[in-house]
């Protein structure tokens, strides 16, 4: 499980969350046993005001020895300051629609691959690990349907550029099940399944379903959102990720070990839900606090 709820889920709020609050909720997201929670993002705060204090993130969470803390990184302005905040992974985001590639990074799918060579290669120096997030997989708020072999397409470039895991983005909730299926059975033409991520967003309640068909097909990491939080600030009407408790809930039935722990991870989520002021947008955690509620 990849927690994205402190860089996706916030990204998407208009309100600035107080750098502390960010700081509590990774804490917490920490104690509740996550191998991965990506942090923040080093993009332009012309674009996204949200995530200007990333530097002031990076100093002030705890960071527990053997978990990863990766953030984005969408060009060398961004790397050179992640490293210099000490980070030891970052990510690379790019677009299989041209359309989406000019609203959320200002350039095209071609020129973002570009941008991303440098930072690659530049990680690659620095030995810090490298995620390729390709967004619009199974829809573009502006294009459409995405055919599969784009995004195969774009994988295989990042891939080729050293990213050692891609991250297929369904950043609008579009998706089914068989979109999905046929997705990652084309997307394994270039980069094999154990190197594909899920990053599913629960716009039109596919989500979780989207992740159980990937799951299927033998994709084992997803990227999830505690509470459900997030959206996507350059995708109208975009919801948040699949929301952590009701992957991990999906995970436990199965029998699959994750490391985390329920209530903990429904500490965190309760305790960012509080600061927004909503309940959160988890079945799962509705469904617990209802029967048992955190002290
Ligand atoms: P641009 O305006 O074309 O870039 O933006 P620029 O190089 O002309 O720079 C503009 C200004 O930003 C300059 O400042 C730069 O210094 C500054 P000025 O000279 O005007 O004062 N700048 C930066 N500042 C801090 N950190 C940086 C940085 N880069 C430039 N790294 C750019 C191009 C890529 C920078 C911009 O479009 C951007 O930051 N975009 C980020 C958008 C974003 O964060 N979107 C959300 C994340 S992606 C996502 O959510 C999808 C995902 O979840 C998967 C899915 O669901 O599909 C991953
Ligand atoms: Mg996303």
């Amino acid at each position: 499980m990849v927690e994205v709820g402190p860089r996706d889920g916030l990204q998407n709020e208009s309100a600035i969350v107080p750098t502390e609050v960010k700081v509590g909720l990774i804490d917490r997201l920490t104690d509740a046993g996550l191998q991965a929670i990506e942090a923040t993002s080093f993009v332009s705060p012309k674009w996204v005001p949200q995530m200007a204090d990333a530097t002031q993130v990076m100093a002030a969470i705890r960071r527990r020895p053997g978990v990863r803390y990766p953030v984005l990184t969408p060009n060398m302005k961004g790397f050179e300051a992640a490293l210099a905040a000490g980070c030891d992974e970052v990510a690379v985001f790019v677009a299989a629609s041209e359309t989406f590639s000019h609203k959320n990074i200002n350039c095209s799918i071609a020129e973002s691959l570009e941008r991303a060579r440098p930072v690659t290669e530049a990680a690659r120096a620095h030995g810090v690990r490298v995620r390729g997030y390709i967004s619009c997989v199974l829809g573009c708020p502006y294009e459409g349907d995405i055919a599969p072999e784009r995004v195969r397409d774009v994988a295989a470039a990042l891939k080729g550029l050293g990213c050692y895991e891609i991250s297929l983005g369904d950043t609008i909730g579009t998706g089914t099940p068989g979109k999905t299926r046929k997705l990652i059975a084309t997307v394994s033409e270039a980069v094999p399944i154990a190197e594909q991520a899920g990053h599913f967003h629960d716009t039109y309640g596919q989500a979780l379903a989207n992740a159980y068909a990937a799951l299927e097909m033998g994709v084992a990491t997803f990227d999830s959102s505690v509470a459900g939080l997030g959206g996507c600030p350059y995708a109208k009407g975009a919801t948040g990720n699949v929301a952590s408790e009701d992957v991990l809930y999906l995970l436990e039935g199965l029998g699959i070990e994750t490391g985390v722990d329920m209530t903990r991870l429904r500490i965190a989520g309760q305790f960012i839900s509080d600061f927004l002021g909503r309940a959160p947008v988890s079945r799962v955690a509705c469904a617990l606090n209802a029967k048992d509620p955190l002290p």
